[in-house]
């Protein structure tokens, strides 16, 4: 393992792509695999990405690395289920010394939670200080129909787990038709009670998963219509640089997002890219254009890798073509379990 210590001003040039953005937010996906199947991220029987086409854990880091060397401040790693990578704390481990010697800001990951408990004191000896975890709801029956896996009480222990040691935990809430909709307040008074933000996401036309996209997408518009005849929504101007906008719920005193990627396109700030498992660049979650890192570090090794992530800047789109009109719209083929949540 290599030691850079630059912190500060990177040693390459910085990532900005052609309508001027800076790129300083990478997402890694670590595996395409899960422990859960949820009806709206994959299919019942998911093909995942043969073991050989899979970056390995090494291989991931210098992918990390080159991001970190070109002014990349965060990292996230997702999956699939990231922490059901075998060894995955090695790479986490290996990361954090870029958090150590202050070339990266922050290590985080988006965890589906069912294997959290044994990884919290882990991940935060890493370094790693707050985390996101995917629940869609907190009944049993309801879990097991979405996530086609009867996990709900695992989840919940990781998530107890996280707030014992310290770990900031934010809860993301995919909004449902038909299957979460009623539960979304007592969510949200649950998240906030437990000092957790919560943010809800639209659904996103992201891989064919056998159900029509319209009957899973609930505009987040309707959704904020009825929390506001319940509660007060306060302005709340927190930015973290990514697409979710939020107020602060009055009652609660807690801080609640929204993720609207079909009824507002958020692409103007974009500041990230997205790399998958197999070592593709994603330049957006929501088109095709893919720059593929693995040829390039297997044959070319750093200097190909900088190349690759140049070429990927001059190609990365103003954004998405998702429309909530047609909630099928803008459909990209590949699964957000494949290109990282
Ligand atoms: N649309 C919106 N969100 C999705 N997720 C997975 N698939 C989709 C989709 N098609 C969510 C997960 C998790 C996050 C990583 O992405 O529920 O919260
Ligand atoms: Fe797994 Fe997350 Fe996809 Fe659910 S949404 S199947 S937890 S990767």
């Amino acid at each position: 393992m290599t030691t850079d210590k630059y912190a500060g001003s990177p040693p390459g040039p910085p990532l900005i792509d052609g309508f001027g953005r800076r790129v300083t937010y990478l997402r890694l996906s670590v595996t395409d695999r899960c422990d859960l199947r949820c009806a709206y991220c994959m299919s019942e029987r998911p093909e995942f990405a043969p073991k050989a086409g899979v970056l390995s854990l090494e291989e991931l880091e210098s992918v990390a690395r080159a991001f970190i060397a070109r002014g990349v401040r965060k990292i996230r790693l997702t999956g699939g289920e990231p922490l059901a990578r075998r060894n995955v704390m090695s790479l986490v481990e290996g990361l954090s010394q870029y958090l150590a010697n202050g070339a990266l800001d922050e290590l985080t990951l988006t965890t589906n939670g069912t294997q959290l408990d044994r990884f919290v004191e882990a991940l935060r000896h890493a370094g790693v200080r707050r985390i996101n975890v995917s629940l869609d709801t907190l009944d049993r029956a309801k879990f097991a129909a979405i996530a086609r896996r009867d996990a709900v009480d695992r989840v919940l222990a990781g998530i107890d787990a996280a707030l014992k040691a310290g770990l900031a935990v934010k809860i993301n809430t995919v909004a449902l038709k038909d299957r979460n909709l009623d539960e979304i307040p007592t969510l949200i008074e649950w998240a906030h009670e437990r000092g957790m933000e919560l943010t809800l996401i639209e659904v996103m036309p992201l891989g064919e998963v056998g159900e029509d996209r319209s009957d899973q997408f609930a505009p987040l518009r309707d959704v904020e219509s009825a929390l506001k005849r319940r509660w007060t929504l306060e302005a709340d101007d927190h930015r973290t640089g990514g697409p979710a906008r939020y107020v602060r719920v009055k009652e609660t005193g807690g801080r609640l997002g929204f993720i609207t990627p079909l009824t507002a396109n958020f692409c103007d700030g974009c500041n990230r890219v997205r790399v998958t498992c197999t070592g593709e660049l994603f330049m957006c979650l929501g088109r095709q254009g893919r720059v593929d890192l693995k040829a390039a570090l297997r044959t070319g090794g750093a200097p190909a890798l900088n190349e690759a992530l140049d070429l990927a800047m001059a190609r990365k789109p103003l954004g998405h073509e998702f429309d909530a009109a047609r909630p099928g719209a803008g459909a990209v083929s590949r699964f957000m379990s494949a290109t990282g949540g």
